[in-house]
């Protein structure tokens, strides 16, 4: 399947789980060679332009992070004719100025997950390719989505390394102590393969990280309340349909 190229295609993480102010919006559901994608891609009409939104963790976030079909996610994107995609996903904040609900571009990432189909090699008899990840993140959709944040009047923070971590749970303060160590300024739990994956297939990547919480033993708190962190989630998703507006001007 072909298609006319999209302007841009959005994987919606926790907390976002439709694409608001979609219009004309049809659903597709894209057969691929790695299965079932995490639902139908949503194409509509945004701003003026022609957009895809695909939720990652299902519309009714019934996939956790270790379930999530990543291959066929990015596979669906770009048979649909994406080429470039926005990953949305919520992340706890590690550094201290990135506390709950500041937005992040982040610049790279380290990756602590682990039995997850992270190439689209790993099937018998493909051709094996190695591809250049020194920056993970494609530096003019970053450059891009700053300069959005900064006309939609968006306070964003350029920068920082994404610890992705294999989840459904949070980490111990033990972990994230090693993470700070490492390097790691924020932890999320969906941000690899899928990077690594949208390289493969030579998609533009970048990721709008929204912080629900401060990451264990990084804030006030003995412990993380999940009800705060979807709290937050909200009023920081709300800020993602105006920053993409703007990127499309
Ligand atoms: N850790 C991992 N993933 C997350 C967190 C966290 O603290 N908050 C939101 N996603």
């Amino acid at each position: 399947m072909t298609h006319l190229p999209l302007d841009l295609a959005v994987i919606g993480g926790s907390g976002l789980y439709q694409f608001p102010g979609l219009e004309n919006a049809t659903r597709q559901s894209v057969d691929t060679p790695y299965g079932p994608a995490s639902g139908d891609v949503v194409v509509g009409d945004f701003a003026g332009h022609r957009i895809a939104f695909l939720a990652r963790h299902g519309e009714s976030h019934t996939l956790p992070p270790h379930r999530v079909n990543y291959r066929a996610n990015l596979w669906a994107l770009h048979d649909l004719g994406a080429r470039r995609v926005v990953g949305v996903n919520a992340v706890g904040g590690i550094r201290h100025d990135m506390g709950p609900r500041t937005v992040v571009v982040p610049d790279q990432i380290i990756d602590y997950t682990h039995g997850r189909y992270t190439s689209f090699c790993d099937v018998e008899g493909a051709e094996v390719r190695h591809i250049d990840f020194s920056e993970p993140y494609t530096a003019s959709l970053r450059v891009a989505l700053m300069e959005a944040a900064k006309r939609a009047g968006i306070a964003v923070i350029d920068g920082g390394c994404y610890g992705a971590t294999q989840g459904p749970r949070l980490e111990t303060r033990a972990e994230i102590a090693r993470m700070k160590r490492d390097g790691c300024d924020l932890v999320g739990m969906t941000g690899m393969p899928e990077a690594a994956l949208a390289r493969e297939l030579e998609l533009d990547y970048a990721c709008l990280a929204l912080v629900a919480n401060f990451a264990a033993g990084c804030g006030d708190e003995a412990e993380i309340s999940i009800e705060e962190i979807f709290a937050h989630l909200a009023a920081a998703t709300a800020e993602v349909p105006p920053l993409l507006a703007e990127l499309l001007k």
